[in-house]
């Protein structure tokens, strides 16, 4: 009973959510450098000029700009992931911290826009090439193997704008050529990839708070997903070709859905939302080809995709070699009036009166894991890695200086435990890497408040701290994990 020999324990961040010098050497505006702060009560808003008016609105995912504006950043607004947590000038502190931990492997994402500041440049910009070079190499150094998101939730603002969100084939040759240059600059130092964070939430986004989609919007989440699926193939296809060591996986957010009651209608609502929202993206990028019940799903939305042979060809030479996915919580659907609601991530649904949940709403579930971990394992038959999985708390400094933080420890261990369960029955696990291994910016509420570290970080909502690095307790419990390979989680 124990993880495999050679499991890759570690950590994982995005590049918008730690770097910071959002326009230092060459760097371009990404989507995230208009995104202001929000919290619990405030969503966070994209900035933009319109008929020369600084102007804001919700930032939605897939929803972008209205037409015509142009993205813009406010000198009276709040942008919290234009210093982050400083990482571009950090990164050799915090490297050496998580070496320390005794890291196998560092999950970080490269901002397009260092490499093309504008998405479509004709020359990759050299001074961006050369700081995930200098990273990469500072990895190898405490013997630490890079896991490279290519894009996380972070599309270069020109092409966004350019190419609505997606809405057009000439995003595929962007991101195929971005891909590329990756590929051949990084051949030898670095040999796992994945292609688009968490692709599956351009759909699951739409059922969010039961307000369903609009055929539009259907529309358009389906076709940028198409588009993205066909950039993943032709990059997996491309990168076997520079170097057939590279192993490249997808990013699905795994959110379990559970349904409320035995009522035959909400195991059907139950089977049919893990169809949309996980097994879509899943079953394209593993099997190579859209699932039977992808027409249907269209179907209802009246939506009509720009799909090829050529496309339809890449997509099965282009599948991918491992699944890799998020977990944090699971979610309870249901067709019955509810009077007990509940929204977290990319779900929300009934609240389950078997779980606790987190203050920002999530559930804390770990036979959610176990139960991802065997239902994919059996449909894709490929190795895996849970690539971000971490609690989001408030952390106290305590009178001694230091930070207590059991609650993070007790919410990894069962996790922990239920991944090992999963492999004693027989699922191939080969990586776990926890979200936030370092306190970072918050994706969804641009708050630092909401931290996921096993390293504090002494910055605040408003942008005021020294950026200070602390380890809290959780740092020297994971040390202890790895070092045991899973086997010491007390
Ligand atoms: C995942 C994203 O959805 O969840 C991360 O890939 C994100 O970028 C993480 O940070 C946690 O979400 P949040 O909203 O707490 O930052």
């Amino acid at each position: 009973m124990s993880f495999p020999k050679n499991f890759l324990w570690g950590g994982a961040t995005a590049a918008n959510q730690i770097e910071g010098a959002y326009d230092v050497d060459g760097k371009g505006l990404s989507v995230t450098d208009i995104m202001t702060a929000g919290n619990l009560d405030h969503p966070r808003m994209l900035t933009y000029k319109l008929d020369d008016k600084m102007q804001k609105t919700p930032s939605v995912p897939g929803a972008g700009l209205p037409k015509g504006a142009v993205g813009a950043i406010d000198p009276n607004e709040y942008y919290p992931n234009h210093v982050a947590i400083d990482f571009y000038h950090h990164y050799k502190e915090d490297i050496k911290m998580f070496a320390e931990m005794g890291f196998k492997t560092f999950r970080l994402s490269i901002a397009w826009t260092r490499i093309f500041p504008n998405g479509d440049d004709k020359k990759p910009n050299q001074k961006g090439l050369d700081f995930y070079r200098r990273v990469f190499e500072e990895c190898k150094k405490y013997d630490i193997e890079p896991l490279v998101t290519i894009s996380h939730y972070e599309d270069p603002l020109h092409l966004s704008e350019k190419y609505n969100d997606w809405q057009d084939r000439g995003m595929i040759d962007c991101y195929v050529r971005y891909a590329t240059t990756l590929f051949k600059e990084y051949k030898g130092l670095v040999k796992y990839w994945l292609t688009f964070n968490e692709i599956n939430t351009a759909v699951m986004f739409l059922d969010m708070f039961g307000s369903n989609g609009t055929d539009e919007e259907y529309q358009h989440a389906y076709q940028k997903l198409h588009y993205q699926f066909v950039a993943s193939a032709r990059s997996v296809k491309a990168a076997h070709e520079i170097d057939p060591n590279y192993v490249i996986g997808n990013m699905i957010c795994g959110i379990v859905d559970y349904p409320l009651t035995p009522d035959p209608k909400d195991i059907l609502l139950n089977f049919h939302s893990w169809e949309k929202n996980i097994f879509y993206c899943g079953d394209v990028q593993c099997k190579g080809k859209y699932p039977t019940f992808a027409k249907r799903l269209w179907d209802e939305h009246n939506v009509h995709l720009d799909i090829t042979d050529q496309d339809k060809q890449d997509l099965l030479e282009g599948k991918v070699d491992m699944y890799t996915f998020s977990y944090y919580m699971s979610n309870v659907v249901t067709i019955h009036e509810v009077k007990d609601k509940v929204g977290g991530n990319f779900a929300a649904g009934a609240k389950n009166p078997y779980l606790k949940y987190s203050e920002w709403g999530w559930a804390t579930d770990p036979d959610g894991l176990q139960y991802y971990l065997e239902l994919m394992y059996d449909r894709y038959d490929i190795p895996m890695m849970v690539v971000e999985n971490g609690l989001g708390a408030v952390d106290e400094i305590s009178e001694d200086g230091k930070i207590h933080d059991d609650y993070r420890i007790d919410y990894l261990r069962m996790h922990i435990k239920a991944m090992e369960r999963a492999i004693n029955d027989g699922v191939d696990l080969i990586g776990y890497t926890t979200w936030g291994c370092i306190d970072l910016v918050s994706a969804g509420t641009g708050q630092m408040s909401k931290r996921y570290g096993f390293i504090y970080v002494d910055r605040d909502d408003n942008g005021k701290g020294t950026l200070e690095r602390m380890p809290k307790d959780s740092f020297y419990w994971y040390k202890k994990v790895i070092e045991s390979n899973g086997k010491d989680l007390d």
